[in-house]
C-alpha cells in the first residue's frame, strides 16, 4: 500500500507519519510538502531511515507538479490524505489570497489525479470549522449545514464540496474526516496552546481575544491519527466522519492553566482586541465515528495537556529556530497593535 500525504511536514501531517510507519509496518508513505512556514523537517528528524518513507517538495497548487506526482513513483499509489493546508485563521485574515490557493485549488489539483487514475482512495482532511460556529448548547453533526465564518474555514468548505463533488460526479473514492482543535507535540507556535507555552517560558506576554470566554473542543493529535486511518481503512466512500476530544474548553481556562505550570503566576495573561469573526464555540458529535470506525479518543485533555507542556519545554532545540524572521514577521504583524 503506497500512501501520498501531502502537508507530512507540518504538525498533524508530521504525526501521522510517524504514526503509520510504527503502526502498519505493511504501509509506503510519500510525503508531498512545499515546505512553507508551517513545514519543517524538524518534525521528522527522529523517523529512521527507511526504504518504506520518501520526501518529494512540491506544491499541490501547482497543477503541472500534481500532474507529473503519478510518473515520479515507482509505484502506483493506492490513497492519498490531504493534509496541505494554510491552517491558521488569523494568517487567512491578514492575507486569504493562499488560503484560496492551496486548500481550494490545491485540493482540485489533487482530486484531478484521483479521477485520472481509478482504485486511489482519497482521504481530506477537514475541520469542524465548516460548520461555523455554535451558541452556548448543541453539537455539531455530520449533517449540519456547511456555514463557515472566516477565510480559512470557508476554503476548507470550498474544498469539501469538491471532493464531494468528486466522489458523486466522477465516483472518485472519496472521505472527508473533520476533526476538532489538535494539540500535542511538532505543533507550530502560532497556535495557541504552543504560543502560550513558549510564551510564558520567556516571560512574555499571554494574549488571550476578547473574553478569552470561546471554547474549542480540544483533541490530542494522537487520537486524531488513529481516526484517520480508521477512515481511510474503514470509512465508507463518500462519507463524512466527525472526530472530536470530549474535551470543550474555555480559552482562559487553558491560558490560566499553561501560565500556572510554566511561569508559576497568572501575571502574564492579558486581553487584547478580539479576532474578527471570531466563533464562539466549537463541539463535535463523533458518535458516527465510534459506530461505524470502531473510533473513540483515548487521551484525556488533562493529562494531554501537561504531557504537551512538557515536550515544548524539554525540545527548545525543535522551536528556538522557528522563533525567528518569519515568525516575528507574522507576531509583530497581527499582535504589534492589539
Ligand atoms: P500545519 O500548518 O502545521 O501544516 C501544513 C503543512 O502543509 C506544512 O507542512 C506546509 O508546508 C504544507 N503546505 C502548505 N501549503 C502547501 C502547498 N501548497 N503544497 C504542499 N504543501 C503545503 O497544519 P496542521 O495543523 O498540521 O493541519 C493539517 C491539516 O489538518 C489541514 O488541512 C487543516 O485544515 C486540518 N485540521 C487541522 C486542525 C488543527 O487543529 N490543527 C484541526 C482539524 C483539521
Ligand atoms: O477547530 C479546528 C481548527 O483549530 C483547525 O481547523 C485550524 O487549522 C486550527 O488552527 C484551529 O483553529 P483555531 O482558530 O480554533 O485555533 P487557534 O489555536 O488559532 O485558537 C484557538 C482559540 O484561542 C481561538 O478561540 C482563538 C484563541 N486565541 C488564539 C491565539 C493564537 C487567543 O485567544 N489568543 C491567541 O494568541
Amino acid at each position: 500500500m503506497l500512501v501520498a500525504v501531502t502537508g507530512g511536514c507540518g504538525f498533524i501531517g508530521s504525526n501521522f507519519i510517524r504514526h503509520v510507519l510504527k503502526e502498519r509496518p505493511a504501509w509506503h508513505i510519500v510525503n508531498v510538502d512545499a515546505l512553507t512556514y508551517a513545514g519543517n523537517f524538524g518534525n521528522l528528524a527522529d523517523i529512521p531511515k527507511s526504504p518504506r518513507y520518501q520526501f518529494l517538495k512540491g506544491d499541490i497548487g501547482d497543477l503541472k507538479f500534481v500532474s507529473s506526482l503519478s510518473k515520479r513513483l515507482d509505484r502506483k499509489l493506492d490513497a492519498i490524505v490531504n493534509f496541505a493546508a494554510e491552517s491558521h485563521v488569523d494568517r487567512s485574515v491578514l492575507g486569504p489570497g493562499a488560503f484560496v490557493r492551496t486548500n481550494i485549488t490545491g485540493t482540485f489539483n489533487l482530486l484531478e489525479v484521483a479521477r485520472q487514475a481509478p482504485g486511489i482512495r482519497f482521504l481530506q482532511i477537514s475541520t469542524d470549522e465548516v460548520y461555523g460556529s455554535l451558541g452556548d448548547t448543541g453539537k455539531f453533526a455530520e449533517t449540519t449545514p456547511l456555514a463557515p465564518s472566516s477565510p480559512y474555514s470557508a476554503s476548507k468548505a470550498s474544498a469539501d464540496l469538491l471532493v464531494h463533488a468528486y466522489y458523486h460526479t466522477f465516483g472518485v473514492d472519496a472521505v472527508i474526516t473533520r476533526c476538532s482543535n489538535n494539540y500535542g507535540p511538532y505543533q507550530f507556535p502560532e497556535k495557541l496552546i504552543p504560543l502560550m507555552i513558549l510564551n510564558a517560558r520567556s516571560g512574555k506576554e499571554l494574549p488571550v481575544y476578547g473574553t478569552g470566554r470561546n471554547v474549542r473542543d480540544w483533541i490530542h493529535v494522537e487520537d486524531h491519527c488513529r481516526g484517520i486511518v480508521a477512515a481511510l481503512e474503514r470509512g465508507k466512500s463518500g462519507e463524512i466522519y466527525n472526530f472530536g476530544g470530549n474535551s470543550e474548553r474555555a480559552n482562559i481556562g487553558i491560558v490560566e492553566h499553561i501560565a500556572e505550570r510554566v511561569s508559576g503566576t497568572r501575571t502574564l495573561i492579558r486581553f487584547v482586541k478580539d479576532r474578527p469573526g471570531h466563533d464562539w464555540r466549537y463541539a463535535m458529535d463523533a458518535d458516527k465515528a465510534a459506530l461505524e470506525l470502531g473510533w473513540e479518543p483515548d487521551i484525556a485533555f488533562d493529562e494531554g495537556i501537561d504531557r504537551t507542556i512538557e515536550w515544548y519545554l524539554a525540545n527548545e532545540v525543535w522551536w528556538r529556530p522557528i522563533l525567528t524572521g518569519e515568525y516575528q514577521r507574522f507576531y509583530e504583524q497581527w499582535y504589534g497593535g492589539r
